[in-house]
């Protein structure tokens, strides 16, 4: 048995398609802000990313680009700036900050109705309490590529691994919202593996290269990469998941593929997201 390819880019695409024709049709120049602090190598890929796929569907994508050593209250001014900002539909900051920041203070401070990563308390708060509306963006994602190919959640064993903020705690809700029974496991849990062995569902997201191996997984289980890592092979960098791919291929019956997985959809869920702000602004929508 080899496994059937989640396919995240095409699932993507076909989204920022559908935003690009939701957006002619609203006459809209839904514009998002980024705040960059520091330099990164890793941020300034997604970044790219974000401008490119903003510039494909007509969004307007700004970078403010920040010193390593700016401080917490100048940081905090600018986005009262922005909030108050009516040309400014979203706001996000790009992690990681350093860390002299208080970054929950500062995505606290973002006007929940400009919240497009969701990583502020009103909008996860709304999330844990079934009022979905601005999601973060890799979970919503997750969830979007598992309803593209109808995989079921409902009364399934769900494996999370990694509970950080902005990927394995919110994503735990959603499945849990999903009717899955839902672990949530970090680097503290023990008998990780005959917890993998229970799992029909595995999502990895701990940013560990090869962390998960294909003799871990339950024969037929729908295997999840939420990891991004760059290793070295030779001289050259290449971009791997927190799954061993090649072993896992052979005994998961859907995976999803890194890159070409999650990832996109993560920068789809932005942007919709930040129309969705945009719809939310104008009245379009009720929160
Ligand atoms: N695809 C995308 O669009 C996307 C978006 C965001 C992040 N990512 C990637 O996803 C990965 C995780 O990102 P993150 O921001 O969630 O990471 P993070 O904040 O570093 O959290 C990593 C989590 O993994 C857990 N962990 C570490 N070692 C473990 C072990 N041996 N066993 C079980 N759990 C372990 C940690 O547990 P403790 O809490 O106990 O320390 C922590 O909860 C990274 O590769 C990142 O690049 C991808």
């Amino acid at each position: 048995m080899v496994a059937k390819i989640l396919d995240g880019k095409k699932l993507a695409n076909k989204i920022l398609k559908n935003l690009k024709k939701e957006i002619e049709l609203l006459g809209a120049k839904p514009k998002l802000v980024i705040i960059q602090i520091g330099k990164n190598e890793a941020s300034e890929v997604y970044i790219k990313r974000k401008i490119n796929a903003s510039k494909k569907i007509g969004i307007i994508c700004e970078v403010l680009n920040f010193e390593q050593s700016v401080s917490q209250s100048l940081l905090e001014e600018k986005i009262q700036q922005l909030n108050s900002d009516s040309t400014v539909n979203g706001i996000i900051i790009q992690l990681p900050v350093p860390e002299h920041l208080d970054i929950l203070k500062l995505q606290a401070m973002i006007d929940p109705k400009k919240d497009v990563d969701g990583f502020g308390p009103i909008n996860l708060g709304n999330m844990f309490l079934g009022r979905n509306l601005l999601l973060p963006a890799t979970p919503a994602g997750v969830l979007k590529l598992l309803e593209e190919y109808k995989l079921e959640l409902e009364g399934k064993i769900a494996l999370v691994i990694g509970r950080s903020n902005i990927v394995g705690k919110p994503l735990s809700i959603l499945l849990l919202q999903k009717n899955a029974t839902v672990i949530l496991a970090h680097s503290k849990t023990k008998d990780l593996d005959k917890l993998c062995k229970l799992a029909d569902f595995v999502f990895v997201a701990v940013g560990k290269p090869n962390f998960l191996s294909g003799s871990k997984i339950k024969k037929g289980a729908v295997v999840i990469d939420i990891g991004i890592n760059k290793i070295k092979v030779g001289n050259a960098e290449k971009i791997v998941g927190d799954v061993d791919f090649q072993s896992a291929f052979r005994v998961a019956y859907y995976i999803s593929p890194v890159p070409g997985g999650v990832g996109p959809l993560t920068v789809a869920s932005l942007l919709e997201n930040t129309l969705l702000a945009y719809k939310i602004q104008k009245g379009l929508i009720s929160r």
